[in-house]
């Protein structure tokens, strides 16, 4: 499939998705994100794929939503979800792991869009902000909602309220990203991460998936319960078998996604 907007690669069992609007630091208008769209839900549905990344440049992860694009948007535009929205919400039903691989400016949108993915790698260049109130508008694709979750409250009206931005440390210090890699280094770890997580057994991956994100929906009392039953349904898997039997003869498992 040919993109305008988007590199798409593989690396054996990991899709890899390149933002590229590099002459507008990756601004995320609505092609980019129906192309985003539809290239996850190619790679959630290939049997060869077991974990994705979304990565963009070395200056940016993306500086935000188009803000050209949006200047003139009306409430109808908006509202109706012709446009801005409406594409943002495919990557929520995506089953496999999305791991951002994030250098330079994640802002607006881009912050947003990194959190959408399961989690982030940041390289030590990586900066995150919410500075749409400086353009006298707020997030609009869950920042106001994840970052709160994600850093505390206290960091995320801090960040949301003044626009000011994070780096690398500072997001790692407050828990959204999960680890920071030098910036030559960022897509090379982040494949070790894909890749590994590429040769698990796929429908526990995404068990794995399933269940943290209920932790964000539900009671505890209900999430350990609703983690109860997918651990039960683990043991009607033939990859559980494999596993535990690997184990104790002290082999590595093959895993078959069975
Ligand atoms: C459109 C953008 C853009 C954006 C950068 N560019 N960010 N175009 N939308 N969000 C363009 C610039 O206009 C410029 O184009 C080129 O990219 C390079 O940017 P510069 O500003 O010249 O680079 P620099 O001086 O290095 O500053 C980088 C920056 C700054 C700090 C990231 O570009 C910036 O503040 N950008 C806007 C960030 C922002 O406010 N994001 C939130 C958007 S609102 P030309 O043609 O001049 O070279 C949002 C709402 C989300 O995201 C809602 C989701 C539903």
């Amino acid at each position: 499939m040919n993109y305008e907007n988007i590199v798409v690669e593989t690396r054996e069992k990991v899709g890899i998705i390149q933002l590229n609007r590099p002459k507008a630091l990756n601004a995320l208008n609505d092609k980019l994100m129906d192309e985003l769209g539809t290239a996850l839900t190619d790679f959630d549905a290939d049997e060869d794929i077991g974990c994705i990344i979304l990565t963009g440049s070395e200056k940016a992860f993306a500086a935000g939503a188009d803000i050209g694009a949006m200047a003139n948007y009306t409430f109808m535009d908006v509202y109706k979800g012709e446009y801005i929205t409406r594409n943002w919400e495919q990557i929520r039903r995506i089953r496999k792991p999305v791991i951002a691989a994030v250098a330079g400016y994640a802002l607006g949108g881009g912050c947003e869009l990194a959190m959408m993915c399961d989690f982030i790698i940041a390289a030590e260049t990586a900066k995150f902000g919410q500075p749409e109130i400086k353009l006298g508008t707020i997030p609009g694709a869950g920042g106001t909602q994840r970052l709160p979750r994600a850093v505390s409250k206290a960091k995320a009206m801090d960040m949301c309220l003044t626009g000011r931005m994070m780096d690398a440390a500072e997001a790692e210090r407050a828990g959204l990203v999960s680890r920071i890699v030098p910036a030559d280094k960022l897509m090379e770890e982040t494949l070790v991460a894909a890749t590994t997580i590429a040769s698990m057994s796929l429908p526990v991956v995404m068990m794995v998936k399933e269940s943290i994100n209920r932790a964000y929906e539900m009671t505890l009392n209900d999430g350990v319960q609703f983690e109860r039953r997918l651990f039960h349904s683990t043991f009607a898997t033939e990859d559980q078998k494999e596993g535990m039997k690997a184990f104790m003869e002290k082999r590595p498992p093959a895993f078959r996604n069975l």
